[in-house]
């Protein structure tokens, strides 16, 4: 009986009547739906993301709003509102229907008959441990609020740290008063169940079996998860005692995994989508202070390093993380090799170094919003300028170090995916160096070896082919490689054959257009790349077909290949020319800006895919001839292939000017 009056919207186990389900699904917006969780992009009348069920960098996850359904073209999963919710959220199908109801402030008439032993027993772990913190946070803020402990201690304390009432009452702070056992004795009379308190951390068993509360005289930070339910809690202590941890977190529990949660999320998600961009602090106190100061792009893990799973779950709503410092120098150098993390799962990374003692905190108080705004502009750099000055600084007279400083440099940049970025970044850094910039590139080389010997063969294909579905399927890789079962990239070989699926999208898609000089396009890039041939065997065939018939005039286009009898060439055209086939979300986000339409800059496209094509094509020459002066005999031998390397060396030189300049 009681749960009815306490739990309210909590019963997910009532049953919902049939027209208010229907309701519920009518009202569901598709497009809002997903957009709570992941950064959808407008792309012709659909929407896309990079999956959030499943691991990628290129999105292949798509919903129509017209239609209300999403699909994933990477793992499949698709369906409607209420199912998106289920995966996402985790919840049974009524669950869903009432979180929709929630959202669109549905109203399910609730019916008042006392529940059965069995309808109680359905809910499930998670559900009563959800619940218990929904009870636990509203304790919390009633003791904060309206007792007098509460008031004196914990209220008195925030209002000294600054912290006005509106963002006591947005954070939902609180406060656990002295003693043993305050809350766990509030909650056994509430009716919560020893067992269920136990499983959700706030209380604790003695080895005498008395019942004690977690958190005891802390003032209370709820954590919240992405959809704003209370999961954990963080208390901070009142006393000064040095004995006592300042910071207590809730335990992991079935409903709060530590490595997957990132706090501030659900408040700053449509903020930093928006600004595209995300501030990562140190803990609770700094997030609260940057809300105060009309910051609201920010988040932080609860007080260890970054988890690669935390960097996924932010690469869904930003490409670009900037990592807020206090200026202490050893938790500086600490956190470098976290920073590498995010550059390898290729977000882009700028950091922002506070003077010595002062926290995101502090210093946003000291300053005030608008020269806090002012300090954040001026002093944001990106993190590769940012660690070589670092290194620059630090090593000024000891050679060694520094040498060793620079490979550290060189490994973070390795780190980063995108070819181009890493180019962009050899070129700054050797210019901070004052070196050369082939210097560092075969540095970089040794490393990328390295890594190669070390990983198993196994382990990389395993990631290789849950992270790049796109290229692992197509059926047609290598053929050695295919015969032996396995196939290994590298992350050179996977940009190239994603650059040569991206020219064939372009080319059957815009191929005919006489954007030149009165010509179809595709004659102007198959001049452009007469030198080249594609890795992939079909992709090959396919360039070998429009050449032939170019020589005719005619161009071979999407009539062409979709009437031929080859299945595998169909099935990759009808892939190229689905709306889902998009091109990497960061080249959409560069030109998105202007125009939305694919069509508006075939040009530029074109040119920059020819061009990245031709780096890979150079790169792969460079190495041949370096392996060829290896192996020279003589000094004719030897000189020749020093001349070639030269060349080539300027060529990669030109080329990927070229490529800056179509960038930027
Ligand atoms: N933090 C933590 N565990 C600790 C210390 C700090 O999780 N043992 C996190 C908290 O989230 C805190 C942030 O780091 O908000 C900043 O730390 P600190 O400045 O030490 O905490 P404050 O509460 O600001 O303490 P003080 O008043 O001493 O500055
Ligand atoms: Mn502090």
């Amino acid at each position: 009986m009681f749960y009815c009056i306490f739990f309210g919207d909590f019963l997910f186990f009532m049953m919902i009547p049939s027209d208010i389900i229907q309701q519920i699904k009518d009202r569901s917006d598709i497009f809002e739906v997903v957009n709570d969780f992941v950064s959808l992009k407008k792309k012709g009348q659909n929407y896309t993301a990079c999956c959030p069920f499943h691991n990628e960098k290129t999105p292949s996850f798509s919903v129509s709003q017209v239609k209300g359904i999403y699909k994933c073209f990477g793992c499949g999963k698709g369906g409607d509102s209420v199912s998106f919710i289920m995966d996402i959220e985790n919840l049974s199908y009524p669950e869903a229907l009432r979180w929709l109801a929630k959202k669109y402030q549905i109203e399910i008439p609730d019916d008042d008959k006392p529940l059965t032993d069995e309808q109680i027993n359905q809910f499930n772990e998670k559900e009563s441990v959800f619940v218990i913190h929904e009870f636990a946070h509203q304790y919390f803020i009633q003791q904060l609020k309206n007792t007098d402990e509460g008031k004196t201690v914990g209220l008195s304390y925030f209002k000294e740290r600054d912290f006005r009432d509106f963002i006591i009452d947005k954070f939902g702070l609180g406060y656990n008063p002295t003693g043993w056992n305050t809350f766990t004795k509030a909650a056994l009379e509430a009716g919560f169940k020893e067992d269920t308190l136990i499983k959700s951390g706030l209380t604790l068993k003695t080895d005498k079996g008395a019942l004690i509360d977690r958190f005891r005289d802390r003032v209370m930070f709820p954590i919240f998860s992405v959809a704003g339910r209370v999961i954990g809690f963080g208390g901070r202590i009142m006393t000064t005692d040095k004995k006592v941890a300042k910071y207590l977190n809730s335990p992991e529990t079935p409903i709060y995994e530590k490595s997957k949660v990132l706090y501030g999320l659900n408040f700053a998600k449509k903020t930093i989508r928006e600004k595209e961009n995300c501030y990562l602090v140190e803990g609770y106190t700094d997030v609260i202070s940057l809300h105060q100061v009309e910051i609201l792009n920010v988040v932080s893990s609860s007080g260890t390093s970054l988890t690669i799973e935390q960097i996924r779950l932010l690469r869904r709503f930003t490409p670009l993380v900037t990592v807020l410092y206090d200026g202490d120098f050893a938790g500086i150098k600490a956190s470098l090799r976290g920073i590498d993390l995010i550059l390898e799962e290729g977000l882009d990374v700028k950091v922002l170094l506070f003077p010595d003692g002062e926290d995101p905190d502090s210093y946003s108080k000291k300053l005030g919003q608008v020269e806090f705004y002012e300090f954040l502009e001026k002093n944001t750099q990106d993190f590769i300028t940012f660690k070589t000055n670092l290194f620059i600084k630090e090593t000024i007279n000891d050679p060694i170090k520094r040498a060793e400083g620079i490979k550290d440099i060189i490994a973070s940049i390795t780190k980063i995916p995108d070819v181009v970025k890493r180019e962009l970044f050899f070129q700054l850094t050797a210019k901070l160096l004052d070196t050369k910039e082939e210097i560092l590139i075969s540095e970089s080389e040794k490393i990328i070896q390295k890594e190669k010997k070390k990983a198993p063969l196994l382990e990389e294909n395993k990631t290789q082919n849950n992270e790049e579905t796109n290229v692992t399927n197509d059926e047609n890789i290598t053929e050695d490689k295919q015969k032996e079962g396995v196939f290994i990239f590298s992350r050179e070989e996977k940009g190239e054959y994603k650059q040569e699926k991206e020219l064939l999208h372009l080319i059957l898609n815009y191929g005919e257009l006489e954007l030149i000089d009165e010509k179809p396009l595709l004659f102007f890039i198959l001049n452009e790349i007469a030198d080249l041939n594609f890795h992939i065997p079909l992709y090959q065939t396919m360039l070998d077909d429009m050449r032939l018939e170019a020589k005719f005039d005619r161009v071979a286009g999407k009539e062409y290949f979709l009437n031929k009898e080859n299945e595998a060439i169909k099935n990759l055209v009808a892939e190229l020319l689905m709306p889902k086939y998009t091109i990497s979300e960061s080249w959409e986000k560069k030109f998105m800006v202007f125009t939305p339409q694919e069509k508006d800059h075939v040009l530029v496209n074109v040119q920059e895919v020819i061009l990245r094509l031709k780096i890979f094509y150079i790169l792969r020459m460079i190495k041949e001839n370096e392996k060829n002066l290896k192996n020279a005999e003589t000094e004719e031998a030897q000189d020749n292939c020093l001349m070639v390397g030269l060349k080539l060396e300027a060529m990669r030189k030109e080329i990927a000017k070229g490529l800056n300049n179509a960038i930027f």
